[in-house]
């Protein structure tokens, strides 16, 4: 059995974030800003909470895919800013919100590198038989876990969702040819959110010293995420006998326009090839990859057939690269 990229849909809030506001809050500048990260602007969830995102952005890629909702018989949803902590699961409430139930429903923490992640598993559920038809999900309301008074993080992140079918396909140019996922926790402070777990239970004292938001060795971060992303990519290309110029469309992850710009150098990508959103949403985490696949599509952009290289890179520290051509219409 093969497994196929069939849809893909996104949802962002309305409630925009510019740099200009966050001068007001923070000592920052747009000019900082834009120079270190090419990031404008980022949306902020205001009412809604992870789960409505998910839901929006799922509903459009059921849609999208030419399924009824009780033709998805799983959904899986990557997020570290889940609605609940521990339970119940982000992806319980959507399937639920979306009348799938009782069907398979579990959240997965892998960071940035979330979407990435669902794919592997879904590409493998589908292959396998055991599911038809998977729903995944990476939704983020990051500024639940975001400290408006850390200047180094602040700046950085937003909120929104995106989402894709991962179907059963006959047609061999359709199937998804190969996901890599890896991590290394000999970095696992670079990028961290130390209270309110295990290790550092939720107390006034944890509250107080600010210990439930995340946590980021920014520079650090940078060179291992440059470092790891283009020995990945050039890895799973080499593995899989492609060249960089069959790839269609480059969709990385949008954490920061210099890393992106790095790992599209070291792979020859010409400009238009590479999907940029991070100047408008930010970085949103798991949700990034399906936001900015959405956006090539509404754009008329991506066309079925076409090869999409996504890579991924967070907390964790996590990455992941994904050969997939866009099986939907
Ligand atoms: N506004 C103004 N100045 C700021 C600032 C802000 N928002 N944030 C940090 N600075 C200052 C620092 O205090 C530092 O000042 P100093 O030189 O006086 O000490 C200076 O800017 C440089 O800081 P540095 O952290 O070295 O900047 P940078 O070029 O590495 O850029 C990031 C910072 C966060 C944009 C960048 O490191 C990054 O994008 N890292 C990776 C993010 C990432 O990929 N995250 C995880 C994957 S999802």
């Amino acid at each position: 059995m093969l497994a196929s990229f069939k849809s893909i849909g996104a949802y962002v809030p309305e409630k925009i974030l510019s740099n200009e506001d966050l001068e007001k809050m923070v000592d920052t500048s747009d000019e900082w800003i834009q120079k270190r990260t090419g990031i404008r602007e980022r949306r902020i969830a205001e009412d809604e909470i992870t789960s409505d995102m998910g839901v929006k952005a799922g509903e459009i890629a059921i849609s999208r895919a030419g399924l009824r909702k009780d033709e998805i018989d799983a959904v899986i949803c990557a997020t570290i800013s889940p609605d609940y902590f521990c339970m119940p699961s982000t992806a319980n409430m959507i399937s639920h919100k979306l009348g799938l139930n009782p069907v398979t429903s579990f959240d997965i923490s892998a960071a940035c590198t979330g979407f990435i992640y669902a794919l592997n598993m879904a590409k493998s559920f589908v292959q396998s038989g055991t599911f038809k038809n998977v729903l995944i999900i990476g939704a983020e309301k990051l500024s639940s876990i975001v400290d408006y008074e850390d200047r180094t993080t602040c700046i950085l992140f937003g909120d929104g969702a995106g989402a894709a079918v991962i179907g059963r396909t006959e047609m061999q140019q359709e199937a998804i040819i190969d996901v890599h996922t890896g991590a290394d926790a000999n970095y696992s402070d670079y990028l961290i959110t130390p209270g309110g777990g295990s290790a550092e239970p939720t107390s006034l004292e944890t509250i107080k010293n600010r210990r439930h938001f995340m946590k980021m060795q920014g520079n650090a971060t940078f060179k291992v995420a440059v470092k790891t992303l283009t020995k990945d990519v050039i890895e799973i290309l080499e593995k899989n006998g492609i060249d960089s110029n069959e790839i269609d469309h480059f969709v990385p992850h949008q954490a920061n326009y210099r890393i992106i710009k790095a790992v599209g150098d070291a792979l020859k990508m010409p400009k238009e090839k590479v999907a940029l959103t991070v100047g408008k949403y930010g970085n949103t985490s798991s949700a990034s990859i399906p936001m900015a696949i959405n956006d090539l599509y509404e754009s008329g952009k991506l066309k079925r057939g076409e090869l999409m290289l996504l890579d991924a890179f967070g907390g964790g520290l996590t990455w992941g690269s994904a050969l997939v051509p866009f099986g939907g219409e």
